[in-house]
């Protein structure tokens, strides 16, 4: 065996030179990596080996560039001397592919002359989701190997392709049988040179191309069927050009600078950074300092929930989803077959559960009108019951009289005082909040809400089932709204303000939805209803809602509310309810005034990004990229900008202190800048500066 570098070795096996990458976690395509491959593919050509295999060990075949290099001077051979050397090679080159071949990954495997995976390994080109393209040719040889359509699917996407579709695809020569790779590998190429194989080289295999030329349909087609999903995103623009670039060149080289061209202009922009900075949010978050990774974790095998309404049923979806049962239990048959029902009809509508495994989840979630008889062997309860603090109360009594020791009592509050909670158990150590968001079963952020008392071992377990059941969670404080409803309401606060002083709904709607959210607050809430907590025995007509409801302008459900909708449901600015803020602008005395944009926007935004702030401060969340992450995965906080926080730095500290402070001199201490934004300003930090 030849060490290269401390992160690749060259064995013989026979005849088969077999280089094989060891930098964990994930082989990623460090200098050290890149070098161990220049080398290693070096001397294995000059060795007298007839072939040569790619192999690495760990988890995972090469998972991409390494992230952590972007924006940084690279050192060591670049990733593209290492893929001439290797699709150059006078001899078979071929990768072994297990685990995760991505990004740069695959785009190596790609300069091979044939590849063989074992069936769990999956492909794909994600960078789409760092704000990036494929910028090692990934773009042009793709395209040359699965057409343009698919190529297109998968760039744009970044979806894992899994190995057995990738052999129909052409992406891949052949499946080994499971923890036979190197074996198969080997046998491969041994084969390649026995029967003389060619030295397949990607990028003059043209004919996918031609078949595409003279047909600009397809990308105009593909953009238009894609426009809603791709909207205020850089990069899948970018990647459409570049397949068009693979079929429009002259040349291959062509197709590759432009391919370089537009790489470039993405990982200097400002979305890039944003979603690189997301993708090390997400892995941050799991993170807890005084909860160690090897801290015990609780089995959880059954799980009961109190209520069976939208979001109890939604719950209970993703734990039957992994296989763990769940016991629901209502206080009446009606409502509680009701929401198995829901459930079952969820289950049916739903495009990604096949049929038989729609009657294996539905068998796993039972109910019942009894929480003794339910509860007793339950792992985790989650009471998912209307926000009242008494009603609370009286079900953790009854919790902690029924549940077995050790058993988590959850509750999916989304803003009550979970202190208060738990002290009415003998087990505070053993509440936590779980405040899903809905749908909850489409929804991906999870709040996790410590209370002063909850055991490190339930945190723990709370934030691995989170994991299980593919949500993002994020472990926050007990304070009014937690992190998510708290910034909200500042956001909430403003545009109400911001209608009395003359600006339309449709105005402010317009302004948050060319930011990058979904939709505005007021579509949102005509959307849900306008009568939600509205009550019509008591109403008066003392608020704009008030008025629209009493006019029976109840969202989109009644065809009206702040919009006027057709039969559609497509929104219309509504004369109604123009006429209806301007008599209550009229009462207050006030004169409307013209709002601008830019206004708009600073109003509704930077108090959340100060908000955020006094959060941090006040130690309710753990760090900042915590904060973005219930931001873009339960309020649509557009991930191409980052989360509030990250915006915050964009913008500069410095600035939003400066808005915050003229604000507060003309409108008051809503607008108070938090203890820790004025600190930073004047230390001349960003809120990345914070480290947990
Ligand atoms: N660069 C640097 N670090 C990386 C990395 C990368 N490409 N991919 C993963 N890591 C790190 C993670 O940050 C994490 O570090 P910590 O343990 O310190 O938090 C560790 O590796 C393990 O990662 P995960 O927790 O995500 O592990 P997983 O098993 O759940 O998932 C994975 C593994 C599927 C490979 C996932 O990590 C992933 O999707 N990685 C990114 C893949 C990617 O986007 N590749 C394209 C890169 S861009 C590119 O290649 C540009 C180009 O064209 C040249």
């Amino acid at each position: 065996m030849t060490e290269i570098n401390s992160a690749a070795t060259l064995t013989q096996d026979g005849d088969v030179a077999i280089i094989t990458l060891n930098s964990p976690p994930v082989n990623a395509l460090s200098a050290k990596v890149r070098e161990g491959l220049f080398e290693g593919f070096k001397a294995a050509i000059a060795s007298p080996a007839k072939s040569i295999v790619l192999i690495c060990e760990g988890r995972t075949f090469i998972a991409g560039a390494d992230i952590t290099e972007f924006g940084g001077a690279m050192a060591g051979p670049s990733l593209f001397d290492v893929q001439a050397m290797m699709e150059n090679a006078p001899k078979p080159v071929i990768a072994a592919i297990h685990g995760t071949a991505l990004g740069g990954g695959l785009e190596v495997a790609l300069c091979a002359h044939y590849r063989v995976a074992v069936p769990s390994a999956r492909v794909g080109l994600p960078e789409v989701a760092l704000g990036l393209l494929p910028g090692a040719g990934g773009t042009q040889r793709l395209p040359r190997i699965v057409g343009v359509e698919a190529a297109l699917d998968m760039v744009t996407s970044g979806r894992h392709v899994p190995a057995k579709q990738a052999l129909a695809m052409g992406l891949v020569d052949e499946l080994a049988q499971e923890g036979k790779l190197k074996e198969a590998a080997v046998a491969f190429a041994n084969k390649a040179v026995a029967e003389g194989k060619p030295l397949v080289k990607v990028r003059e295999n043209n004919a996918r191309l031609e078949a595409a030329k003279g047909h600009p349909e397809i990308f105009a087609d593909f953009r238009k069927a894609n426009a809603r999903k791709f909207r205020g995103f850089a990069a899948p623009e970018a990647n459409i050009k570049c397949i068009e670039a693979a079929v429009n060149s002259a040349t291959f080289e062509d197709g590759l600078k432009a391919e370089r061209k537009l790489f470039g202009e993405l990982m200097g922009g400002a979305q890039s950074a944003a979603q690189r900075y997301y993708f090390f949010a997400e892995r941050q978050a799991n993170k807890i300092p005084d909860v160690p990774d090897d801290t015990p974790i609780r089995p959880i095998k059954k799980v009961g929930i109190i209520g069976a309404g939208t979001m109890g049923g939604g719950i209970a979806m993703n734990f039957a989803n992994v296989g763990i049962a769940v016991v629901i239990v209502e206080q009446e048959q009606a409502p509680l077959d009701r929401g198995l029902a829901t459930i079952r009809n969820n289950y049916e509508r739903s495009r990604t559960a096949k049929p038989e495994e729609t009657e294996q989840r539905v068998a796993l979630i039972t109910g019942s009108l009894s929480m003794e008889e339910a509860f007793k062997d339950v792992d985790l309860v989650i009471e998912a019951v209307f926000e009242r603090m008494d009603v609370k109360k009286s079900i953790f009594e009854r919790l902690d009289a029924i549940c077995k020791p050790g058993a988590i009592l959850a509750t999916n509050t989304s803003g009550l005082n979970i202190d208060e909670t738990a002290s009415v158990t003998k087990r505070p150590q053993d509440v936590i909040g779980l405040h899903f968001f809905s749908p909850a079963n489409v929804m991906k952020l999870l709040e996790i809400v410590r209370a002063d008392h909850t055991a490190k071992d339930v945190i723990a377990t709370s934030m691995k089932l989170a994991k299980q059941i593919g949500k993002i969670a994020v472990l926050v404080g007990v304070t009014p709204g937690f992190v998510g409803n708290r910034i909200l309401g500042q956001r909430q606060r403003e545009a109400q303000k911001l209608v009395m002083e003359g600006a339309m709904p449709w105005d402010i709607d317009r302004v948050l939805y060319d930011f990058g959210f979904p939709m505005g607050p007021f579509a949102m809430s005509d959307l849900a209803g306008l009568d939600i907590g509205w009550v019509k025995e008591t109403s008066h007509g003392e608020t704009i809602r008030d008025v629209l409801c009493e006019a029976d302008r109840r969202g989109q459900k009644t065809g009206a509310g702040y919009y006027d909708y057709d039969e559609n449901r497509n929104a219309r600015p509504s004369a109604f309810t123009e006429k209806v803020i301007h008599d209550f602008i009229v009462k207050t005395g006030a004169n409307p005034r013209k709002i601008s944009d830019e206004e708009i926007l600073e109003r509704c935004i930077y108090p959340m990004i100060n908000e955020g702030a006094k959060i941090l401060e006040e130690g309710k969340a753990i760090r900042p990229s915590d904060v973005d992450l219930v931001w873009v995965n339960g309020y649509g906080w557009p991930v191409y900008r980052g989360g509030p926080m990250h915006y915050g730095d964009q913008v500069g500290p410095e600035k939003v202190l400066a808005k915050m402070r003229e604000f507060q001199a003309t409108m008051g201490d809503a607008f108070k800048p938090s203890a820790l934004l004025e600190k930073l300003v004047a230390d001349g930090k960003k809120f990345s500066d914070i480290k947990a």
